[in-house]
Protein backbone atom coordinates (compact mmCIF):
# COMPACT_ATOMS: atom_id res chain seq x y z
CA UNK A 1 0.00 0.00 0.00
CA UNK A 2 2.71 2.12 0.64
CA UNK A 3 2.83 5.37 -2.10
CA UNK A 4 -1.05 4.86 -3.25
CA UNK A 5 -3.25 6.28 -1.13
CA UNK A 6 -6.16 3.81 0.02
CA UNK A 7 -9.82 5.26 -1.18
CA UNK A 8 -13.49 3.96 -0.03
CA UNK A 9 -16.17 3.90 -2.95
CA UNK A 10 -17.16 7.40 -2.33
CA UNK A 11 -13.20 8.23 -2.70
CA UNK A 12 -12.45 8.79 0.96
CA UNK A 13 -9.44 8.14 2.74
CA UNK A 14 -8.51 6.48 5.55
CA UNK A 15 -6.82 9.20 7.87
CA UNK A 16 -9.06 8.64 11.18
CA UNK A 17 -8.86 5.80 13.74
CA UNK A 18 -10.40 5.93 16.80
CA UNK A 19 -10.09 3.03 19.44
CA UNK A 20 -12.57 2.11 21.97
CA UNK A 21 -10.75 0.72 25.20
CA UNK A 22 -13.83 -0.34 27.37
CA UNK A 23 -17.39 -0.56 27.26
CA UNK A 24 -17.75 0.16 30.74
CA UNK A 25 -18.73 3.70 32.19
CA UNK A 26 -18.94 5.78 35.32
CA UNK A 27 -21.69 7.49 34.36
CA UNK A 28 -25.05 6.48 32.88
CA UNK A 29 -25.96 9.50 30.19
CA UNK A 30 -29.35 8.76 29.68
CA UNK A 31 -28.80 9.76 25.82
CA UNK A 32 -25.51 7.11 25.71
CA UNK A 33 -26.35 4.85 28.49
CA UNK A 34 -29.15 5.16 29.93
CA UNK A 35 -29.91 3.36 33.68
CA UNK A 36 -32.59 1.07 33.31
CA UNK A 37 -30.32 -0.36 30.27
CA UNK A 38 -27.06 -0.35 31.26
CA UNK A 39 -27.80 -1.63 35.17
CA UNK A 40 -26.44 -3.73 38.02
CA UNK A 41 -27.10 -6.46 35.69
CA UNK A 42 -26.23 -5.56 32.38
CA UNK A 43 -23.71 -8.17 30.99
CA UNK A 44 -19.91 -6.01 30.33
CA UNK A 45 -17.39 -7.62 28.06
CA UNK A 46 -15.51 -9.65 30.22
CA UNK A 47 -11.59 -8.91 30.46
CA UNK A 48 -10.48 -11.47 28.42
CA UNK A 49 -12.43 -10.57 25.20
CA UNK A 50 -10.85 -7.47 25.56
CA UNK A 51 -8.07 -6.60 23.33
CA UNK A 52 -4.74 -6.65 25.37
CA UNK A 53 -2.32 -3.09 25.13
CA UNK A 54 -0.47 -5.06 22.43
CA UNK A 55 -3.40 -6.57 20.49
CA UNK A 56 -4.33 -2.53 20.14
CA UNK A 57 -0.81 -1.55 19.24
CA UNK A 58 -0.57 -4.17 16.12
CA UNK A 59 -3.60 -3.59 15.19
CA UNK A 60 -3.06 0.18 14.88
CA UNK A 61 0.14 -0.31 13.30
CA UNK A 62 -1.79 -1.72 10.35
CA UNK A 63 -4.16 0.97 10.13
CA UNK A 64 -1.20 4.08 10.69
CA UNK A 65 0.70 1.89 7.19
CA UNK A 66 -2.26 2.55 5.49
CA UNK A 67 -2.60 6.32 5.62
CA UNK A 68 -4.10 6.83 9.33
CA UNK A 69 -2.11 10.03 10.84
CA UNK A 70 -4.89 10.55 13.91
CA UNK A 71 -5.66 8.53 16.74
CA UNK A 72 -8.13 8.80 19.74
CA UNK A 73 -9.10 6.95 22.46
CA UNK A 74 -12.35 6.27 23.75
CA UNK A 75 -14.82 3.95 25.36
CA UNK A 76 -17.50 3.81 26.93
CA UNK A 77 -14.57 5.56 29.57
CA UNK A 78 -11.62 5.06 28.37
CA UNK A 79 -9.84 6.39 31.75
CA UNK A 80 -11.09 3.50 33.51
CA UNK A 81 -8.78 0.95 31.56
CA UNK A 82 -6.37 0.31 33.50
CA UNK A 83 -2.51 1.58 32.81
CA UNK A 84 -4.04 4.06 30.10
CA UNK A 85 -0.61 5.81 29.93
CA UNK A 86 0.94 2.71 28.71
CA UNK A 87 -1.42 2.51 25.96
CA UNK A 88 -0.45 5.95 25.01
CA UNK A 89 2.95 5.25 25.06
CA UNK A 90 2.85 2.54 22.99
CA UNK A 91 0.85 4.16 20.50
CA UNK A 92 2.56 7.40 20.31
CA UNK A 93 6.14 5.64 19.48
CA UNK A 94 4.35 4.23 16.39
CA UNK A 95 6.28 6.71 13.51
CA UNK A 96 3.66 7.99 11.50
CA UNK A 97 0.99 9.28 14.17
CA UNK A 98 0.64 12.92 14.11
CA UNK A 99 -1.77 13.34 16.62
CA UNK A 100 -3.06 11.30 20.06
CA UNK A 101 -6.96 12.94 21.43
CA UNK A 102 -8.85 11.33 24.14
CA UNK A 103 -12.74 11.45 24.50
CA UNK A 104 -13.13 11.47 28.42
CA UNK A 105 -15.49 12.50 30.79
CA UNK A 106 -12.97 14.24 33.02
CA UNK A 107 -13.87 12.26 36.12
CA UNK A 108 -10.42 10.56 36.32
CA UNK A 109 -8.37 13.00 35.06
CA UNK A 110 -7.23 14.52 38.36
CA UNK A 111 -5.65 11.55 38.88
CA UNK A 112 -4.45 10.38 35.24
CA UNK A 113 -3.77 13.51 33.42
CA UNK A 114 -0.03 14.15 34.47
CA UNK A 115 1.01 10.66 33.27
CA UNK A 116 -1.18 11.32 29.69
CA UNK A 117 0.69 13.62 28.77
CA UNK A 118 4.02 12.10 29.95
CA UNK A 119 3.29 9.45 28.03
CA UNK A 120 2.65 11.35 24.95
CA UNK A 121 -0.93 11.90 24.81
CA UNK A 122 -2.01 15.58 23.09
CA UNK A 123 -4.85 16.39 24.24
CA UNK A 124 -8.10 15.43 26.03
CA UNK A 125 -12.09 16.12 24.85
CA UNK A 126 -14.52 16.08 27.93
CA UNK A 127 -18.24 16.02 27.93
CA UNK A 128 -19.65 18.38 30.21
CA UNK A 129 -23.25 19.27 29.36
CA UNK A 130 -24.52 21.24 31.81
CA UNK A 131 -23.13 23.57 34.74
CA UNK A 132 -27.02 23.59 36.56
CA UNK A 133 -26.16 20.73 38.78
CA UNK A 134 -29.77 19.55 38.58
CA UNK A 135 -29.59 19.33 34.90
CA UNK A 136 -26.20 17.59 34.43
CA UNK A 137 -27.32 15.11 37.15
CA UNK A 138 -30.31 14.07 35.58
CA UNK A 139 -28.54 13.84 32.62
CA UNK A 140 -25.55 12.02 33.80
CA UNK A 141 -28.00 9.19 35.25
CA UNK A 142 -26.02 9.35 38.62
CA UNK A 143 -26.35 12.86 40.04
CA UNK A 144 -22.54 13.93 39.54
CA UNK A 145 -22.20 17.25 40.12
CA UNK A 146 -20.51 19.63 37.13
CA UNK A 147 -17.82 20.44 39.77
CA UNK A 148 -16.15 17.07 38.89
CA UNK A 149 -16.04 17.51 35.52
CA UNK A 150 -14.25 20.89 35.63
CA UNK A 151 -12.06 19.46 37.95
CA UNK A 152 -10.60 17.04 35.59
CA UNK A 153 -10.80 19.88 32.79
CA UNK A 154 -8.48 22.09 35.24
CA UNK A 155 -6.36 19.00 35.64
CA UNK A 156 -6.22 18.39 32.23
CA UNK A 157 -4.93 22.35 31.60
CA UNK A 158 -2.49 22.30 34.26
CA UNK A 159 -1.09 19.34 32.88
CA UNK A 160 -0.33 21.14 29.63
CA UNK A 161 -3.46 18.93 27.67
CA UNK A 162 -5.03 20.98 25.33
CA UNK A 163 -8.79 20.61 26.24
CA UNK A 164 -12.12 20.76 23.75
CA UNK A 165 -15.19 20.19 25.69
CA UNK A 166 -18.58 18.12 23.86
CA UNK A 167 -21.95 19.46 25.31
CA UNK A 168 -24.73 17.54 23.72
CA UNK A 169 -27.32 19.74 22.96
CA UNK A 170 -31.22 18.13 23.78
CA UNK A 171 -33.91 20.24 23.86
CA UNK A 172 -35.85 21.28 26.77
CA UNK A 173 -33.27 19.35 28.70
CA UNK A 174 -30.23 21.61 28.94
CA UNK A 175 -30.66 23.69 26.32
CA UNK A 176 -31.53 26.65 28.34
CA UNK A 177 -27.75 26.27 29.81
CA UNK A 178 -25.53 26.34 26.63
CA UNK A 179 -24.47 30.14 26.88
CA UNK A 180 -23.45 29.07 30.21
CA UNK A 181 -21.59 26.42 29.55
CA UNK A 182 -19.69 28.56 26.77
CA UNK A 183 -18.87 31.58 28.86
CA UNK A 184 -17.28 29.69 31.80
CA UNK A 185 -15.15 27.75 29.33
CA UNK A 186 -14.09 29.59 26.73
CA UNK A 187 -11.28 31.75 27.69
CA UNK A 188 -9.37 28.08 28.43
CA UNK A 189 -11.41 25.63 25.79
CA UNK A 190 -13.35 25.34 22.74
CA UNK A 191 -16.25 24.31 23.42
CA UNK A 192 -18.84 22.17 20.87
CA UNK A 193 -22.29 22.53 20.99
CA UNK A 194 -23.48 18.45 19.31
CA UNK A 195 -26.82 17.97 18.22
CA UNK A 196 -28.49 14.90 19.58
CA UNK A 197 -27.92 12.15 17.59
CA UNK A 198 -29.69 8.84 17.25
CA UNK A 199 -26.96 6.75 18.06
CA UNK A 200 -27.75 3.33 19.45
CA UNK A 201 -31.21 1.95 20.18
CA UNK A 202 -32.00 3.00 23.42
CA UNK A 203 -31.45 6.42 24.09
CA UNK A 204 -35.15 7.65 22.83
CA UNK A 205 -34.05 9.85 19.95
CA UNK A 206 -36.75 11.66 17.86
CA UNK A 207 -36.16 14.94 15.79
CA UNK A 208 -38.15 17.38 18.26
CA UNK A 209 -35.30 16.46 20.57
CA UNK A 210 -33.09 17.80 18.19
CA UNK A 211 -31.73 21.95 18.60
CA UNK A 212 -29.75 22.61 15.15
CA UNK A 213 -26.94 24.36 15.08
CA UNK A 214 -28.04 27.56 14.16
CA UNK A 215 -30.29 28.16 16.22
CA UNK A 216 -27.33 27.42 19.17
CA UNK A 217 -25.14 29.93 17.72
CA UNK A 218 -28.51 32.38 17.89
CA UNK A 219 -28.68 31.70 21.45
CA UNK A 220 -25.13 31.95 22.26
CA UNK A 221 -25.15 35.66 20.34
CA UNK A 222 -28.66 36.50 22.02
CA UNK A 223 -27.49 35.93 25.90
CA UNK A 224 -24.44 38.74 25.74
CA UNK A 225 -25.60 42.33 23.92
CA UNK A 226 -23.42 43.27 21.08
CA UNK A 227 -22.05 39.08 20.35
CA UNK A 228 -21.80 38.26 17.11
CA UNK A 229 -19.79 34.96 15.42
CA UNK A 230 -17.66 34.81 12.39
CA UNK A 231 -16.88 31.44 10.75
CA UNK A 232 -13.53 30.54 11.22
CA UNK A 233 -11.50 28.46 8.37
CA UNK A 234 -11.61 24.32 9.07
CA UNK A 235 -8.20 23.44 10.22
CA UNK A 236 -8.41 20.24 8.02
CA UNK A 237 -10.52 18.69 5.77
CA UNK A 238 -13.44 16.67 7.00
CA UNK A 239 -13.49 18.30 9.97
CA UNK A 240 -16.43 17.32 12.19
CA UNK A 241 -17.19 20.96 14.07
CA UNK A 242 -17.68 23.90 12.12
CA UNK A 243 -16.20 26.49 14.24
CA UNK A 244 -16.63 30.24 14.86
CA UNK A 245 -15.19 33.24 16.77
CA UNK A 246 -16.80 36.30 18.21
CA UNK A 247 -14.65 39.53 18.02
CA UNK A 248 -12.36 38.61 21.19
CA UNK A 249 -11.73 35.58 19.61
CA UNK A 250 -13.10 32.72 21.44
CA UNK A 251 -14.20 30.01 19.49
CA UNK A 252 -17.33 27.69 19.37
CA UNK A 253 -17.94 24.74 17.68
CA UNK A 254 -21.21 23.19 16.27
CA UNK A 255 -21.30 19.16 15.62
CA UNK A 256 -24.08 18.90 13.27
CA UNK A 257 -24.73 15.61 12.20
CA UNK A 258 -28.29 16.19 11.91
CA UNK A 259 -29.08 19.10 10.11
CA UNK A 260 -25.85 19.48 8.18
CA UNK A 261 -24.26 16.10 7.68
CA UNK A 262 -20.51 15.41 7.33
CA UNK A 263 -20.20 12.39 5.31
CA UNK A 264 -18.39 13.55 2.23
CA UNK A 265 -15.07 14.00 4.14
CA UNK A 266 -15.42 11.37 6.73
CA UNK A 267 -12.27 9.34 7.16
CA UNK A 268 -12.72 7.66 10.06
CA UNK A 269 -12.50 4.49 11.44
CA UNK A 270 -13.94 3.06 14.82
CA UNK A 271 -12.26 -0.38 16.50
CA UNK A 272 -14.36 -1.68 19.24
CA UNK A 273 -13.12 -2.82 22.53
CA UNK A 274 -13.15 -6.55 21.15
CA UNK A 275 -11.07 -5.62 17.93
CA UNK A 276 -14.48 -4.89 15.97
CA UNK A 277 -13.96 -2.44 12.90
CA UNK A 278 -16.69 -0.15 11.91
CA UNK A 279 -16.60 2.10 9.22
CA UNK A 280 -19.61 4.42 10.39
CA UNK A 281 -20.42 5.74 14.14
CA UNK A 282 -24.03 4.24 12.65
CA UNK A 283 -23.02 0.49 11.53
CA UNK A 284 -25.21 -2.51 12.07
CA UNK A 285 -22.46 -4.77 11.57
CA UNK A 286 -18.37 -4.38 11.89
CA UNK A 287 -15.82 -6.69 11.17
CA UNK A 288 -14.15 -9.33 13.79
CA UNK A 289 -10.08 -8.71 13.38
CA UNK A 290 -9.59 -9.84 16.78
CA UNK A 291 -10.11 -13.65 15.81
CA UNK A 292 -7.49 -13.58 12.79
CA UNK A 293 -5.40 -11.45 14.76
CA UNK A 294 -5.65 -14.23 17.67
CA UNK A 295 -4.89 -16.89 14.96
CA UNK A 296 -1.30 -16.08 13.87
CA UNK A 297 -2.42 -13.60 11.21
CA UNK A 298 0.61 -11.27 10.29
CA UNK A 299 0.82 -7.82 10.20
CA UNK A 300 0.39 -8.09 5.97
CA UNK A 301 -2.40 -10.17 6.11
CA UNK A 302 -4.30 -7.57 8.86
CA UNK A 303 -3.67 -4.64 6.17
CA UNK A 304 -5.07 -6.64 3.73
CA UNK A 305 -8.32 -7.12 5.74
CA UNK A 306 -8.59 -3.22 6.89
CA UNK A 307 -7.87 -2.39 3.34
CA UNK A 308 -10.64 -4.41 1.74
CA UNK A 309 -13.24 -3.27 4.34
CA UNK A 310 -11.90 0.24 3.66
CA UNK A 311 -12.15 -0.49 0.05
CA UNK A 312 -15.49 -1.95 0.11
CA UNK A 313 -17.06 1.29 2.75
CA UNK A 314 -19.92 3.17 1.25
CA UNK A 315 -21.13 4.12 4.76
CA UNK A 316 -23.27 7.96 4.37
CA UNK A 317 -25.94 7.36 7.42
CA UNK A 318 -26.08 11.08 8.32
CA UNK A 319 -27.35 11.67 4.84
CA UNK A 320 -29.11 8.97 4.21
CA UNK A 321 -31.29 10.20 7.81
CA UNK A 322 -32.79 13.02 5.78
CA UNK A 323 -33.91 11.05 2.63
CA UNK A 324 -36.90 8.71 2.04
CA UNK A 325 -35.65 5.10 2.07
CA UNK A 326 -33.02 5.32 4.88
CA UNK A 327 -30.20 2.07 4.08
CA UNK A 328 -29.67 1.21 7.42
CA UNK A 329 -30.43 -1.92 9.82
CA UNK A 330 -32.77 -1.70 12.52
CA UNK A 331 -30.04 -2.98 15.24
CA UNK A 332 -27.35 -0.41 15.42
CA UNK A 333 -23.84 -0.67 17.61
CA UNK A 334 -23.92 1.28 20.93
CA UNK A 335 -22.12 4.52 21.06
CA UNK A 336 -20.45 3.06 24.59
CA UNK A 337 -18.87 -0.01 22.24
CA UNK A 338 -17.17 2.62 19.47
CA UNK A 339 -17.25 5.58 21.65
CA UNK A 340 -19.23 8.37 19.00
P1 LIG B 1 -11.06 16.84 16.60
O1 LIG B 1 -11.68 17.91 15.75
O2 LIG B 1 -9.79 16.31 16.07
O3 LIG B 1 -10.93 17.24 18.04
O4 LIG B 1 -11.95 15.54 16.56
P2 LIG B 1 -13.47 15.26 16.51
O5 LIG B 1 -14.29 16.47 16.33
O6 LIG B 1 -13.68 14.13 15.57
O7 LIG B 1 -13.69 14.72 17.98
P3 LIG B 1 -14.80 14.12 18.82
O8 LIG B 1 -14.62 12.69 18.97
O9 LIG B 1 -14.78 14.89 20.07
O10 LIG B 1 -16.14 14.37 18.00
C1 LIG B 1 -17.12 15.03 18.62
C2 LIG B 1 -18.43 14.31 18.49
O11 LIG B 1 -18.91 14.48 17.16
C3 LIG B 1 -18.38 12.80 18.67
O12 LIG B 1 -18.38 12.44 20.00
C4 LIG B 1 -19.64 12.41 17.98
O13 LIG B 1 -20.72 12.67 18.81
C5 LIG B 1 -19.62 13.36 16.80
N1 LIG B 1 -18.93 12.72 15.69
C6 LIG B 1 -17.60 12.54 15.55
N2 LIG B 1 -17.31 11.88 14.44
C7 LIG B 1 -18.50 11.64 13.84
C8 LIG B 1 -18.87 10.98 12.66
O14 LIG B 1 -18.06 10.46 11.91
N3 LIG B 1 -20.19 10.94 12.37
C9 LIG B 1 -21.11 11.49 13.16
N4 LIG B 1 -22.36 11.39 12.75
N5 LIG B 1 -20.81 12.10 14.30
C10 LIG B 1 -19.53 12.17 14.64
N1 LIG C 1 -25.83 12.27 20.38
C1 LIG C 1 -24.80 13.14 20.31
N2 LIG C 1 -23.65 13.00 20.98
C2 LIG C 1 -23.53 11.92 21.76
N3 LIG C 1 -22.53 11.51 22.55
C3 LIG C 1 -22.89 10.35 23.13
N4 LIG C 1 -24.12 9.99 22.72
C4 LIG C 1 -24.55 10.97 21.88
C5 LIG C 1 -25.74 11.18 21.15
N5 LIG C 1 -26.77 10.33 21.20
C6 LIG C 1 -21.29 12.25 22.76
C7 LIG C 1 -20.89 12.35 24.19
C8 LIG C 1 -19.41 12.45 24.13
C9 LIG C 1 -19.05 11.76 22.86
C10 LIG C 1 -18.37 10.48 23.09
O1 LIG C 1 -20.25 11.56 22.14
O2 LIG C 1 -21.38 13.46 24.85
O3 LIG C 1 -18.96 13.78 24.11
FE1 LIG D 1 -20.23 7.46 29.66
FE2 LIG D 1 -19.59 9.21 27.75
FE3 LIG D 1 -21.64 7.53 27.38
FE4 LIG D 1 -21.84 9.50 29.18
S1 LIG D 1 -21.62 9.74 26.95
S2 LIG D 1 -22.45 7.34 29.50
S3 LIG D 1 -19.77 9.65 29.95
S4 LIG D 1 -19.50 6.95 27.58
FE1 LIG E 1 -19.00 9.09 8.86
FE2 LIG E 1 -21.11 7.53 9.27
FE3 LIG E 1 -20.80 9.82 10.64
FE4 LIG E 1 -21.41 9.86 8.02
S1 LIG E 1 -22.68 9.08 9.68
S2 LIG E 1 -19.90 11.14 9.08
S3 LIG E 1 -20.25 8.09 7.31
S4 LIG E 1 -19.49 8.00 10.75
Amino acid sequence: MVGAVLLDRLNRPLRDLRVSVTDRCNLRCTYCMPADVFGPDYAFLPREELLSFEEIERLTRAFVALGVQKLRLTGGEPLLRRDLPELVGRLAALGGVEDIALTTNGLLLPRLAADLKAAGLRRVTVSLDSLDPEVFGRMNGLNVAPERVLNGIEAALRAGLGVKVNTVVQRGVNDAGLADVWRALRDRATVRFIEFMDVGNHNGWNLDAVVPSREVLARLAGAEPGLAFAPVNPSYRGEVAARYQDAQGHEVGLISSVTAPFCGDCSRARLSAVGVLYTCLFAGTGTDLRAPLRAGASDADLRERVAAVWQARQDRYSEERGEATPGRAASKVEMSHIGG
